[in-house]
């Protein structure tokens, strides 16, 4: 069989070194391009990830490498501004892509869906790659069912760039599928502006920033006499793996946008 081709976007970052490190361990995908800003350009990818070179040197644009190089996947792990930009230069590439980073404006989610949608070319965006993660969220859409009062506590560590976490929000997203309203206490003043978080679907979600921490979260749910917990906690970049080679071995089967790594776990 043939190796699926990877371009790996934020090649030089956490997720992505990680990444390539994933992917130079498996026999069925095969890293052909790495990219990363101006100032990574000329790094060998596989240093970066393992501290072995393997020959492929970071550049500086996705849209240089797919003028050059025929890519069946591109995984991008850069940041809500940089990603959409890397999944126009992929689309218009014909290139499928499988979407980590966080952070993306929804005007730049509904572009694009519709560039996706006119041209074929299938994008997963996943706010998270881990399978508990992904199991949380789907228990915490359950539990919102027989709850009527739901916060969200989400952890990260001091480095994360966006808040609220991509997780937090379509947690909330989903919890609101099986649930119209949330309660709240009807009369509140905060002494301090935003002590009690933001609001999303009438979910208030409330976000720790420090070092220490990976990436955590916890959504409490309330009922009378007593209160259900769901807590996930990532410990090491590991976990988000298998999604992401899951993700890029079944891109290429799906249709237009697909948001969410549990619309391809069986
Ligand atoms: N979906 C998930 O499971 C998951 C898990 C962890 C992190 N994330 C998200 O993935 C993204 C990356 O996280 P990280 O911890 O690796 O961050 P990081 O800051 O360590 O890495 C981001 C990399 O992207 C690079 N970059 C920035 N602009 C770029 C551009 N225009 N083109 C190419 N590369 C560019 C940066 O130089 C950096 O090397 C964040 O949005 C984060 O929230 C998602």
């Amino acid at each position: 069989m043939e190796k699926i081709k990877v371009l790996v976007c934020g090649a030089a970052g956490k997720m992505g070194r990680q990444t390539v490190k994933t992917i130079l361990q498996r026999d069925n995908i095969e890293l052909v391009a790495a990219v990363d800003t101006t100032e990574n350009a000329g790094k060998d990818a596989g240093e970066l990830a393992t501290g072995k070179k393997i020959g492929i040197k970071i550049e500086d644009s996705a849209e240089k490498v797919f003028k050059k190089e025929k890519i069946d996947v591109m995984v991008d792990f850069t940041n809500g501004k940089a990603s959409p930009v890397n999944m126009s230069a992929a689309i218009f590439a014909g290139c499928a892509c499988v979407v980590g980073s966080t952070g993306i404006s929804q005007e730049s989610i509904d572009d694009i869906r519709k560039k996706s949608e006119e041209t074929g070319v299938p994008v997963l965006i996943a706010p998270n790659f881990s399978l508990g993660a992904v199991l949380m969220m789907r228990f915490s859409k359950s539990a919102a069912k027989y709850f009527e009062w739901a916060e969200i506590i989400e952890l990260h560590h001091e480095n994360k760039i966006d808040a609220p976490s991509g997780t937090a929000i379509r947690t909330a997203d989903l919890m609101a599928q099986n649930r119209e309203t949330f309660n709240s206490p009807p009369a509140e003043t905060e002494k301090i502006p935003g002590v009690r978080g933001g609001i999303r679907n009438g979910i208030r979600i409330h976000s720790v920033r420090m070092p220490g921490f990976l990436a955590h979260q916890e959504v409490n749910l309330g009922g009378v006499g007593e209160v259900l917990k769901i807590r996930h906690d990532s410990i090491s970049r590991e976990c988000f793996m298998s999604g992401v080679m899951l993700a890029i071995e079944k891109v290429r089967d799906l249709s237009g946008m697909v948001v969410g790594l549990e619309n391809i776990l069986e």
